[in-house]
């Protein structure tokens, strides 16, 4: 957390809230200043910290100034604070032994009984460094100036700072039914579209309205670990289904919807998460089938659809089947994935309960980024921008596979990806792992195979991005990587 410095206005800015007991004996002075020696005492007002001037507390606490100025004059003569003449009043810095004793609260300190949860922490890119992570757009090309405009319009209509539809503004979720007609075959109207922030909420939403503990859903192994841990966490117990170089093995899935009553199946088919394969007809025809017959649910996270460089456009599996697919999208590759901005598209009663547990969860999104981007959608720069960054991530797919090849020879194995912003390598006769670790020391990050096994156990694989940077930071990232092989 940051700390007040003596620099800082926003602690003055504050005032410092104190209870005062009027029924006390104690005099209202020495309650006050006994108030403020106990939140320095307690950390809440540390060394350095700004006290808000005498007549701002008198005012705040309905004392009479001199009650505070005498509160303050024993502080001062206990050594407590310190008053700088033109500056004001501060926190004393000689007070070493406070240091030692900041309030600790151990792990089995706590009343509460935590229920168990499995970290998955982003990989932590230090400024600086070379990213070769999978997911990762390169942000420095987002149009941030007609976003700022558009937002500038957006905040001028002040309505859109008050409460609004839980399910997304209106505008952007008829922007996102065209683009989603035009682009993926779906046949939407806006008020089948829920926006949410990123795809991440989406599923989680989905979680928390179609699941029941205990509820079985299979999930690709390997697989995306933020939507195993959103779905675990609404009660599902997951089951893995391998996949291969074709995606998910739908006839694994068969055996397993014999044996067990499924309720829905999480599946990556555009792109699978993290092998970049593109899930073949025959197999989506299968699963649909499948999915139909045994009644379970679709969850179809299409994460990076834009982004496809080969072949026809193969559209999602939700244009077959609108009443069996639950399907989840996000900006966050095209765009950026700070913005927050994604949708799921559900067959209702489930889009109603979707809605609900949005509202519990976070009432809404940011309408007015919502219009501003509905705007970008209107005029055009969205579907440009798209454009443009898929022909960008093509030039750079290319040149990295080239320099991979050149590079590595044999040592790295993969398929060029179709689309996506990474690729799936196979690494023959090195500890992919430790090699990750030496290449962070260097400064480039990547993931290996265990970040994606549904048993966290190692392989010898490794994802890797080439999305976040240019053609010339991949080279010197590869250059690295290569050092510290
Ligand atoms: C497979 C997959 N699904 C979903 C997401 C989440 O994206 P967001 O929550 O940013 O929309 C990601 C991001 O890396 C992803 O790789």
């Amino acid at each position: 957390m940051k700390r007040v410095t003596p620099t800082d206005q926003s602690s003055r800015a504050w005032g410092h809230a104190i209870a005062l007991d009027e029924a006390s004996t104690t005099p209202l002075f020495a309650q006050i200043a006994e108030a403020l020696a106990a939140d320095v005492r307690r950390g809440v007002l540390r060394p350095g910290d700004a006290i808000p001037g005498s007549r701002t507390l008198a005012e705040a606490l309905g004392v009479h100034r001199n009650t505070v100025l005498a509160a303050l004059r024993e502080l001062e003569k206990q050594g407590w604070i310190r008053s700088e003449r033109a500056r004001g009043t501060f926190v004393s810095e000689a007070l070493p032994e406070l240091r030692a004793r900041a309030p600790e609260v151990s792990r089995g300190d706590a009343l509460f009984d935590v229920s168990r949860v499995h970290p998955d922490v982003a990989t932590a890119v230090p400024p600086g460094s070379l990213p070769l992570l999978g997911g990762v757009p390169d942000v420095r090309l987002v149009p941030t100036e007609a976003l700022a405009r558009a937002y500038r319009r957006a905040l001028r209509a002040p309505r859109l700072l008050g409460y609004g539809d839980p399910a997304g503004a209106l505008v952007l979720r008829r922007a996102l039914a065209t683009m989603l007609a035009h682009t993926r075959g779906l046949a939407v109207e806006p008020d089948d579209v829920v926006v949410t922030r990123g795809s991440q909420m989406a599923i989680d939403l989905v979680a928390r309205a179609l699941l029941r503990p205990g509820d079985v859903v299979a999930v690709e192994a390997l697989g995306y670990r933020p939507a195993w841990e959103a779905l675990r966490a609404s009660g599902a117990t997951l089951v893995p289904v391998r996949v291969d170089r074709h995606g998910l093995d739908v006839a694994r899935l068969a055996e397993l919807a014999e044996t067990a009553p499924l309720r829905a199946v999480y599946v990556t088919p555009h792109h699978q998460y993290p092998t970049t394969v593109v899930l073949g007809a025959p197999r989506r025809l299968a699963l649909l089938e499948l999915a139909r017959r045994k009644r379970f649910a679709i969850l179809e996270d299409d994460y990076d659809h834009e982004l496809h460089y080969e072949g026809r456009p193969i559209l999602p599996l939700a244009s077959r089947a609108p009443r069996s697919v639950i399907y989840v999208g996000t900006l966050s590759k095209v765009l950026a994935p700070g913005l927050r901005l994604g949708w799921v598209i559900a067959p209702p009663p489930l889009r109603e309960a979707i809605v609900a547990h949005r509202t519990y969860v976070d009432r809404q999104g940011d309408h007015v980024l919502e219009h501003a981007i509905a705007e970008l959608a209107e005029d055009g720069e969205l579907a440009r921008h798209t454009l443009r960054m898929r022909r960008i991530y093509l030039a750079r797919r290319d040149s990295f596979v080239s320099a991979l090849r050149e590079i590595f020879g044999d040592t790295l194995r993969f398929e060029v990806p179709r689309g996506g912003m990474a690729l799936w390598a196979q690494a023959r006769g090195v500890d992919v792992d430790a090699w990750a670790e030496r290449a962070a020391k260097r400064g480039v990050y990547v993931q290996t195979a265990r970040r994606f096994t549904f048993d966290r156990r190692p392989r010898a694989a490794l994802r890797l991005g080439f999305g976040a940077l240019d053609e010339t930071e991949l080279r010197r990232a590869i250059g690295m990587l290569a050092k510290a092989l």
